[in-house]
């Protein structure tokens, strides 16, 4: 993998173009196998975990012309193909395989999804819930092995803990089963509310009733369309974060602040200037040192657990002391002992760590586990004092487009050093 030396510390200050979310791409781009019309879709990031996507449609026939957005095509797929292990591995999302090709194919064998190892991210929720849409499951080894008779049946689901993967699963499996499918408890996070909004567009039949029931009734057949995904909220709260850390000021464009809530009120009360309009939001910490904040990770909308690595980091510099509780994933952690060696005052306990704000991180050999671990890590060597020499950088460029040169452009001294 490459590795990134960064030389600090450096005031980060400007204004960064917010790409398109992540999350919200790869669900969409799975959802496109459910029609054999033609689909643009516009807004689409530049990163790995979209390319992994784009190969994996690729390999079972789709149709994919890549400019400046995307036009995909599923008329003819290879029912017949056999699905990459290093791709269905590289990516917790390939899991949206099993609803999607269920619907096409009616019988699939694929080897179990993979992905940050952040914790132990099982799939239960993902095939009770399809099973009970009628679908026939065995995990086997390391292969689903799953079938339906001819199409998933309308059903009632309730989804026992707030599962964003879970949730999307039975929503794609439900656009064509037999009558209605109710979905309780359903996850809120706005990347769920964007692919339901592509959906209808196409012509599927989903509502959303009060916060968290979505409500399906099964379609013959969906038709093509015009997408735009939303911008990138991670995105936007690492950079806000990336100019809180640096006593910089930034102002993100092409995002939508209203997402972000519950990080701006934490950034407020650390002592930053918020300034939101429609599709932008600045912070300001210019020359100030942010105060510690508490923060408690959670489903949408509460605190977003893919956040929690950076602001961990800004609670690291903060003046006074804090603690950060992380309830999602059990393995979000690891990147502490990488700030620890930097100079950061952190004590992990269970699922909390205790932080006791450091005037100043120096700069040293680290290595990244995950993608947000890694931002955490680049951010940290941006505010460093001296070399920090980051390895296995490569989990960065998963989720953030372009990331070293956005960074440049606000300041950061970055090189890429390629394996
Ligand atoms: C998605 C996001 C990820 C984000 C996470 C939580 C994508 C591609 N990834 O991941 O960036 O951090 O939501 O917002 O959209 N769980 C079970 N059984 C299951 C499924 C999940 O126990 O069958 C547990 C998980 O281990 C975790 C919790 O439920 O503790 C939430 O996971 P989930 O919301 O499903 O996360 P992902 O969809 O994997």
């Amino acid at each position: 993998m490459d590795k990134f030396l960064i030389k600090g510390p450096v005031q980060l200050k400007g204004e960064v173009y917010i790409s398109g979310s992540k999350n919200s791409a790869l669900p969409i781009l799975f959802a496109s196998l459910l029609t054999t019309e033609l689909i643009e879709i516009k807004n689409i990031p530049k990163i790995k975990d979209v390319d992994i996507t784009i190969k994996l449609l690729l390999n079972l026939g789709v149709t994919i012309k890549r400019g400046k957005s995307l036009i995909i095509k599923a008329n003819n797929l290879n029912s017949h193909c056999i699905l990459s292990k290093k791709l269905i591995k590289s990516i917790r999302a390939s899991i949206w395989l099993l609803s999607t090709l269920l619907v096409r194919f009616k019988k699939i064998k694929m080897y179990l999804p993979g992905g940050c190892s952040i914790g132990k991210r099982p799939i239960d929720l993902h095939i009770k819930n399809l099973k009970k849409l009628g679908a026939k499951i065995n995990i086997k080894n390391d292969f689903i092995i799953a079938s339906i008779n001819n199409q998933f049946k309308g059903t009632h689901i309730f989804i026992k803990k707030s599962s964003v993967g879970a949730t999307i699963n039975s929503i794609l499996a439900a656009v064509y089963a037999k009558n209605i499918t109710i979905i309780e408890n359903a996850a809120k996070e706005p990347e769920i509310q964007d692919l339901i909004k592509f959906l209808n567009i196409i012509g599927a039949n989903i509502k959303v009733e009060g916060t968290n029931k979505i409500i399906i009734t099964g379609i013959k057949k969906l038709s093509g369309g015009v997408y735009t995904i939303m911008s990138d909220r991670i995105e936007t709260g690492t950079f806000l974060i990336a100019a809180a850390i640096s006593k910089g000021k930034i102002i993100c464009k092409n995002t939508n602040p209203k997402y972000l809530n519950t990080l701006l009120k934490k950034l407020m009360y650390m002592g930053a200037i918020i300034k939101i309009g429609k599709n932008w939001c600045s912070l300001d910490m210019t020359n100030k040192r942010p105060k510690a904040v508490n923060i408690i990770t959670g489903p949408y909308p509460n605190f977003p657990t893919d956040i929690q690595p950076q602001f961990t980091l800004l609670n690291c510099i903060a003046l006074g002391k804090s603690i950060v509780t992380e309830t999602i994933f059990e393995n979000r952690f690891i990147y502490i002992y990488e700030l620890i060696k930097m100079g950061a005052n952190l004590f992990i306990k269970n699922n909390q760590v205790f932080c006791k704000g450091v005037n100043i991180l120096y700069g040293t050999k680290i290595q990244a586990t995950d993608l947000r671990a890694a931002i955490s890590l680049v951010l940290a060597g941006c505010i460093a004092k001296g070399i920090t020499i980051i390895s296995d950088i490569n989990h960065i460029d998963r989720g953030y487009e372009n990331i070293e040169n956005k960074l440049i452009n606000l300041g950061a001294k970055i090189i890429r050093i390629k394996n």
